[in-house]
């Protein structure tokens, strides 16, 4: 007879029972095994098209040796970051991607039962840790798919901790109007945390805030960058927070020992310097935005002003049909509706190939969808 199982659902948090984990896009490898496309169009997780930075890529080949511990403290590499701001090593907190930079704020500053603030669709993430950390999540809707900064104000209550803001925007690639970032950034309670992810900032035009600037008016602000995007080096797992010595020394006490690992940091020094491949994926962005918003233009939808490298593209049919009926031709994008965001896909900017694919599917597509239109697609 087979054994019994025990019951083991007492150890499972009672805040974690109605939990559905972070689901990442669908993978190139997925779309071959369903389909068998040999090349797959992947637009789907804002990576950077043009690969990784070629220093990079250098600096990892000429690691000879990884069997010791690196240096934890990374001091170089953290003054080489704090340095265009004329910030100092203690302003700069590293981490195993920006992602974990969300959890250690979590980590250090939310009791269970505190609040935390953030716009409603934004980065999946900021749910997905406070539901961790048992807080309540106050989800303040976009208004035209922007930031709604004064609603959110009027979120916050005493028990807020947290106020995220995530600049361009992740799914609507939306960015805030400037004086409107510096008004609340003014006006938020000064012992509120404000967290700025800014993933894609690299992608902004000049008008746009770079949160550093919002640092220097209120101490309790921490800035998130990535070099999964620009340097397209998602794989090595870096990002890293800015904020006031306070702050940062918070946050690097409740991270793991050794969270940034050897290849990371080599790769990431290389790449800071790298100004050849950012130059060239920012001109393939903005010259790929473009092709997209004039197809889009031309066949009536509807997308955000994008101030990212993705764009979020109203459909005439519901997302999720819209997604599997691309997926089904080789191209993969992200549907709106498993990111708050329904009657909207969210594409990646590709190369001009991979955003002609993109465009030629969606064209063969549109008919078919028009003729039968649903009342949850987007506008
Ligand atoms: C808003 C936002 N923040 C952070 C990240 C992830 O950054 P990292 O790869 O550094 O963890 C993403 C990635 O998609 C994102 O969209």
């Amino acid at each position: 007879m087979p054994k019994m199982q025990p019951k083991l659902d007492r150890l499972l948090r009672a805040s974690l029972r109605v939990f559905s984990p972070y689901r990442a896009g669908t993978s190139a490898d997925e779309a071959r095994r369903r389909y068998g496309f040999e090349e797959p169009v992947k637009l789907s997780q804002n990576e950077n098209p043009l690969g990784s930075s070629p220093r990079a890529l250098e600096a990892v080949r000429s690691i000879t040796i990884l069997s010791d511990y690196d240096e934890d403290e990374h001091s170089a590499l953290r003054a080489r970051l704090a340095a265009p701001y004329g910030l100092a090593v203690e302003n700069v907190v590293l981490g195993h991607g920006s992602n974990e930079l969300v959890q250690l704020a979590f980590t250090a500053f939310v009791d269970p039962g505190d609040d935390v603030v953030f716009a409603k669709p934004s980065f999946s993430l900021f749910r997905k840790d406070a539901q961790v950390a048992g807080a309540r999540s106050i989800e303040v809707p976009l208004r035209d798919g922007v930031h709604d900064l004064e609603a959110m104000l009027a979120a916050v209550t005493p028990k807020t901790k947290l106020v995220f803001v995530c600049d361009p925007n992740n799914p609507t690639g939306t960015r805030v109007a400037r004086a409107d970032f510096f008004a609340f950034a003014d006006a938020l309670a000064p012992d509120v945390l404000l967290v700025i992810d800014q993933a894609y900032r690299e992608f902004a035009d000049a008008a746009a805030t770079d949160g550093v600037e919002l640092l220097r008016r209120r101490p309790a602000t921490l800035v998130l960058r990535t070099v999964s995007k620009i340097y397209g080096l998602a794989a090595v797992r870096f990002g890293y927070g800015i904020g006031s010595p306070q702050i940062a020394a918070w946050l690097d006490r409740v991270r793991l020992p050794f969270n940034v690992s050897r290849p990371a940091a080599v790769a990431v020094l290389a790449a800071l310097d790298d100004t050849d491949f950012v130059d060239r994926s920012l001109a393939n962005n903005e010259r790929g935005k473009a092709q997209l918003m004039e197809a889009f233009d031309r066949l009536g939808l509807h997308a955000y002003p994008s101030a990212a490298n993705f764009v979020a593209v109203a459909v005439p049919t519901q997302a999720d049909t819209a997604y599997e009926a691309l997926l089904a031709r080789g191209v993969i994008v992200r549907s709106g509706d498993s990111l708050g965001m329904p009657g909207r896909l969210r594409v990646t900017i590709g190369t001009p190939q991979e955003n002609a694919a993109f465009i030629g599917a969606l064209e063969k597509l549109l008919p078919e969808w028009r003729a039968a239109p649903l009342e949850t697609a987007g506008r």
